[in-house]
């Protein structure tokens, strides 16, 4: 397997072209390691602020720049790692939560093997395929396909979204209700074209690869929530999408899934063998 470290990261960076850096959300200076360890695990810049709770004065943006990864106290556990917008001090910051009730209510009371997703990835009977979920963003999709028993690897390009995936992981495998969950799925950094051909090279053995770029929205949707509009407004568009197709169809044993928007073209303009369609989504399916 080629050295992982090889790969370059993306670096996110503000209006100002400075890199986003991680800073503590209130005065208590206890996580500062870990910050620190995921800062340099994914090529962040880790800036501390001298008088940490006034990040959302305008003196903290003229540092940061509008938006910056920090971590905030939860009732049980460590600290969740989030993504605050400083310009906003009433929207709560972007985490990755394993546990979370919404997830949580999906896993249990969704259509379970009758998703959409499920049955485009091919989930059937006892059969669970092995999946690369090669745009893992914030993991919902790779924890539907780690809850119905598949092997999750996911692979994600943006460091700043790296950090919040890696300390969902972290947290999700601390909790007795995820766990079990969280332990089938594992996070590779770094550009998707090359791993896809790294695994490949390595010969690792994978039923699925799921592919699910970001697309422009339309029109303002009052359906997206607030999080995760900036979410979107960070990462823009994947312009780079078809890219993918090709060392997705060369790794994938069994079949690509492709998640579109309704309104969206086939990725190289390529027509599926088969198509599902999802309450907002479709599901372009290639073998
Ligand atoms: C729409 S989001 C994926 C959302 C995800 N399916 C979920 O359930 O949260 C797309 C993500 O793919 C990542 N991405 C796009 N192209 C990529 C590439 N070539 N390599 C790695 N990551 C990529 C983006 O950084 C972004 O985080």
């Amino acid at each position: 397997m080629p050295d992982e470290n090889n790969i370059p990261l993306r670096l996110l960076v503000n209006a100002q072209q400075q890199p986003l850096s991680l800073i503590k959300f209130n005065d208590v200076l206890v996580e500062v390691d870990y910050l620190k360890v995921l800062a340099s695990t994914y090529g962040l810049e880790f800036t501390g602020l001298p008088k940490l709770a006034s990040i959302y004065e305008s003196s903290a943006q003229a540092t940061f720049g509008q938006h910056a990864l920090v971590t905030i106290d939860q009732e049980s556990g460590p600290p969740a790692v989030g993504l605050a917008d400083l310009s906003d001090p009433k929207l709560h910051p972007l985490c990755v939560d394993f546990a979370a009730d919404a997830l949580l209510y999906r896993k249990d009371k969704g259509g379970g093997k009758n998703e959409a997703i499920a049955k485009a990835v091919g989930v059937k009977g006892q059969y669970y395929p092995t999946v690369v979920d090669a745009t893992a963003g914030l993991g919902t999709d790779s924890f539907m396909l780690a809850a119905l028993g598949c092997e999750v690897t996911m692979l994600e390009r943006t460091n700043l979204v790296c950090a919040l995936l890696h300390d969902g992981l972290v947290r999700g495998r601390a909790n007795p209700q995820s766990v079990d969950i969280v332990q089938r799925m594992r996070l590779l950094a770094g550009s998707a074209v090359a791993r896809l051909a790294q695994l490949r090279e390595a010969n690792m053995s994978v039923d699925v690869v799921y592919l699910d770029p970001m697309f422009p929205h339309k029109k303002k949707s009052a359906a997206v929530k607030k999080p995760m509009k900036m979410f979107q407004a960070l990462l823009g568009h994947d312009e780079d999408a078809d890219d993918l197709l090709t060392p997705a169809l060369a790794l994938a044993n069994k079949r690509v899934v492709v998640k579109r928007p309704s309104s969206a073209p086939f990725l190289q303009d390529k027509t599926p063998s088969m198509q599902i369609k999802g309450k907002k989504h479709r599901f372009d399916v290639y073998w």
